[in-house]
């Protein structure tokens, strides 16, 4: 995976000062939040104020793995743990319920999982250990052979169950799973405890009906369900009374969004309407397919100033070969055509994608026809990944499997070639100023770091003392592959 940071980061970090930071390799733990204490305004941290009192009560941990979605899942179940009286605490062994919210994308992450979960063999006495998520879903009871100090499995379209499950539990339960797939409603709950004060993540669609061949997501996440658009805009006018101003749509499809009520609306319908919210600043949405990416969603971008100018589409191979044994449903073709509409943009739009090296049979002018991809297609960044043979993948049979050390000599190619693009980008910007949300800083106050509309990192100097939360300018003064440095136009 592409790195995030590296201009001027690590002088932040290095001062034990926690950014935000979108995709993490390691676990993130929910109650430890993981952001500097901002200014609350009305409230922000959860909707409905809930105080984590350190006395009273049961106890919860909660460590998140994978992506956005995940750590939204795992807002909602501290959201319903904290509605059942639990508060979090930042350590695990201080915890009642320890839970693990899982991913099963590639298998160094479910391996992650066993790991933390073979810490607990000799210590779990009298705690409640759970795993949840897509580990949960693909292992299922196999994770109690394997662990059997676990007493919770649940899988993400079973945790409309998780208060029942977790009542079961508390009224002596040894074993309980939640593990349906054939659920058609979505997780919704009375509070969602809300761990980034500045960016709030709304699912409108759960579940993947597509059927890439190497991934498992359909199997862990199940069929799509999109949420009535009413139900979204609530939430989102919700948001904005209490504070935030910037709104993440959140789906594994998420412009395949089909509003099921009455008015039937469109992926592109709901993203003006949010966009529309008084007091909403920017919204994002993730991830897109290639497929049902329409160009009335780029003439939405360039007439509605709220929508974010970044756009997330995921490519996997530049090879029209790999993608129909892929199952992606587009050519490379096709998908350069969908570039070209957004590069054709009135305001610039930033692009990123995901692509997998070394697939079955992938061969030497496959991966040519990727790397020439990104020439064509200039991404601002890429989230690169070895191929990963999963469980429950049409994939996962396929002959002429690429040997590791040849997945690993692609990955670094394709990572060189993409830095470069970055670098000669990157200067050209160089003296441009942009519209920054301010979400980090060191602690002595005189360095910041935020994004910008296009989701690019600037870290910057200010005179200013009391930043974080607010919108400036600022004016880049360096750049690097992966971000920026840059002073507060005053
Ligand atoms: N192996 C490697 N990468 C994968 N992804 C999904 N499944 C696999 C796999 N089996 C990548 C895709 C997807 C991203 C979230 O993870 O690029 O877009
Ligand atoms: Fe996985 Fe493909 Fe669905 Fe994305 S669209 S979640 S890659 S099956």
């Amino acid at each position: 995976m592409a790195k995030t940071f590296d201009v001027g980061i690590e002088s932040l970090r290095g001062n034990g000062v926690a950014l935000p930071v979108a995709h993490q390799a390691a676990g993130r733990q929910a109650g430890a939040g993981g952001l500097l204490p901002l200014p609350l305004r009305g409230g922000r941290g959860s909707e409905v104020a809930v105080a984590p009192t350190a006395t009273a009560g049961k106890s919860f941990f909660l460590e998140t793995f994978g992506c956005q979605m995940n750590d939204h899942d795992s807002e909602k179940v501290a959201g319903v743990l904290q509605g059942r009286g639990y508060h979090a605490v930042e350590s695990p062994a201080l915890a009642d319920l320890v839970l693990y919210n899982t991913c099963s994308i590639r298998e160094k992450a479910a391996q992650k999982v066993f790991a933390r979960l073979g810490d607990w063999k000799t210590l779990a006495d009298g705690k409640i250990i759970g795993v949840l998520g897509c580990l949960a879903q693909q292992e299922g009871e196999e994770i109690f052979e394997r662990a059997p100090w676990v007493s919770l499995v649940c899988g993400s379209a079973s945790y409309r169950k998780l208060p029942e499950l977790i009542a079961q539990l508390e009224s002596g339960g040894r074993r309980v799973t939640g593990l349906d797939l054939d659920t058609d409603e979505t997780f919704e709950t009375e509070i969602t405890r809300r761990d980034n004060l500045l960016r709030a993540y709304i699912t409108i669609i759960e579940g993947c009906d597509y059927a890439c061949s190497y991934c498992v997501v359909p199997h862990t996440r199940g069929p799509e369900r999109s949420r009535a658009s009413e139900a979204v805009l609530a939430e989102a006018r919700r948001l904005a009374g209490a504070g935030y101003t910037e709104i993440q749509l959140l789906g594994q499809t998420v412009n395949s969004y089909r509003d099921p009520s009455p008015r039937g609306w469109k992926f592109v319908d709901l993203l003006r309407a949010v966009a529309a919210v008084p007091g909403i600043r920017r919204v994002r949405f993730t991830t897109s397919h290639p497929n049902d990416f329409h160009r009335e969603i780029v003439e939405a971008i360039d007439e509605v100033s709220e929508l974010c100018d970044h756009v997330h589409l995921p490519v996997q191979s530049g090879s029209t070969r790999v993608l129909r044994e892929m199952l992606r449903t587009y050519t490379r073709e096709e998908y350069l055509q969908k570039i070209e509409w957004i590069r054709a943009a009135r305001r610039p739009i930033s692009i990123t994608s995901d692509i997998i090296v070394g697939f079955p049979g992938e061969t030497e002018a496959d991966f040519a026809e990727t790397l020439s991809l990104l020439d064509t297609a200039k991404y601002d960044a890429i989230f690169s990944f070895k191929y990963s043979p999963r469980p429950n993948t049409s994939a996962m049979h396929l002959p002429d499997a690429i040997p590791e050390e040849e997945k690993s000599r692609r990955l670094a190619v394709l990572n060189e070639r993409q830095r470069a693009i970055q670098i000669a980008a990157n200067e050209k910007l160089v003296g441009q100023s942009y519209e920054v949300l301010v979400d980090g800083c060191h602690p002595a106050r005189t360095q910041w770091g935020g994004r910008t509309s296009c989701n690019r990192l600037i870290n910057f100097t200010s005179p200013h003392v009391n930043l974080l939360g607010e919108y400036v300018q600022v004016k880049v003064t360096r750049a690097g592959p992966n971000s920026f440095a840059g002073e507060h136009v005053t």
